[in-house]
């Protein structure tokens, strides 16, 4: 499947969600930007940065660029004066070494051929540059909350490729150093069921219309609960964080 046109599609959906419901994710965002560890005078590369919320996060001494394939997205962001570019996450046109950082959230379980995307993001780090990718974690219940449910409710389907060990290897096979395997916990929270239920309809494409019981039938299994202020669902990811060795050898 193409999902350039299928985020393309969704595009105008989901930049909806995201503006209606800016906290559902808020913990999410606030958790990986921890990760990154970003450095006064550093450059950030946010790819793909979707409607650029991790960018709201990211303190004005570090100078932040957002990328993403969508058309939709891109825009968004240049209209609210975000740097961004358009282009593709393998083929960047970005020049080599001139990153300190790359974060990806959620982002690359679209792309099936991660070896060429990680050389791209190994090239356009400085030595000694970081990668953070946070993904959802292949096999676990936000996997097949996304590949069951929401693909028998979009009805252009979802089969996202999910993080895996495999990928540490990949990352490492791209001359990566340091690479870690670690898990990146946290809640969507919404203040009312309703909202998060809106929130997803919208976000995820929901188009054929699930009923609320048959959401909650499928939030039950990724931990979900409710109390009088909130209704939050565990949303856990997975994380590969490494390192451009200081000395290059694969370039
Ligand atoms: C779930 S959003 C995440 C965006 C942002 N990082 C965030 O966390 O809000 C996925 C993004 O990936 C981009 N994307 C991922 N894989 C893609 C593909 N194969 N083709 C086109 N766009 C893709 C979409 O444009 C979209 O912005």
């Amino acid at each position: 499947m193409d999902y350039s046109a299928v985020f393309g599609n969704r595009a105008t959906s989901y930049l909806g969600a995201s503006e209606r419901y800016p906290a559902i994710r808020e913990q999410e965002i606030a958790r990986f930007v921890d990760l990154l560890c970003l450095k006064p005078g550093e450059t950030f590369l946010d790819i793909p940065c979707g409607n650029g919320l991790v960018s709201e996060r990211i303190a004005p001494t570090v100078r932040y660029l957002g990328l993403d394939p969508a058309a939709t997205f891109v825009d968004h962001c240049r209209n609210r004066n975000k740097p961004v570019v358009q282009a593709s996450m393998r083929c960047t046109g970005l020049p080599s070494g001139s990153v300190d950082v790359i974060g990806s959230l959620t982002g690359i379980h679209h792309e099936a051929d991660r070896l060429t995307l990680y050389a791209e993001w190994f090239r356009l780090l400085r030595p000694g540059g970081r990668l953070v990718i946070a993904d959802v974690a292949c096999g676990g219940e936000v996997d097949r909350f996304l590949n069951e449910f929401v693909n028998e409710w979009n009805s252009e389907g979802h089969d996202g490729n999910f993080l895996c060990e495999q990928d540490v290897q990949l990352v490492k096979q791209s001359g990566f150093a340091n690479v870690l395997f670690s898990q990146l916990n946290h809640d969507w929270q919404a203040p009312t069921e309703i909202e998060m239920y809106d929130f997803m309809l919208a976000l995820f494409g929901l188009d054929k219309q699930p009923s609320l019981a048959a959401t909650q039938e499928a939030w039950r299994h990724l931990g979900w609960s409710k109390d009088r202020e909130v209704c939050r669902l565990p949303w856990s990811l997975s994380v590969i964080s490494a390192q451009k060795p200081e000395v290059a050898t694969f370039e």
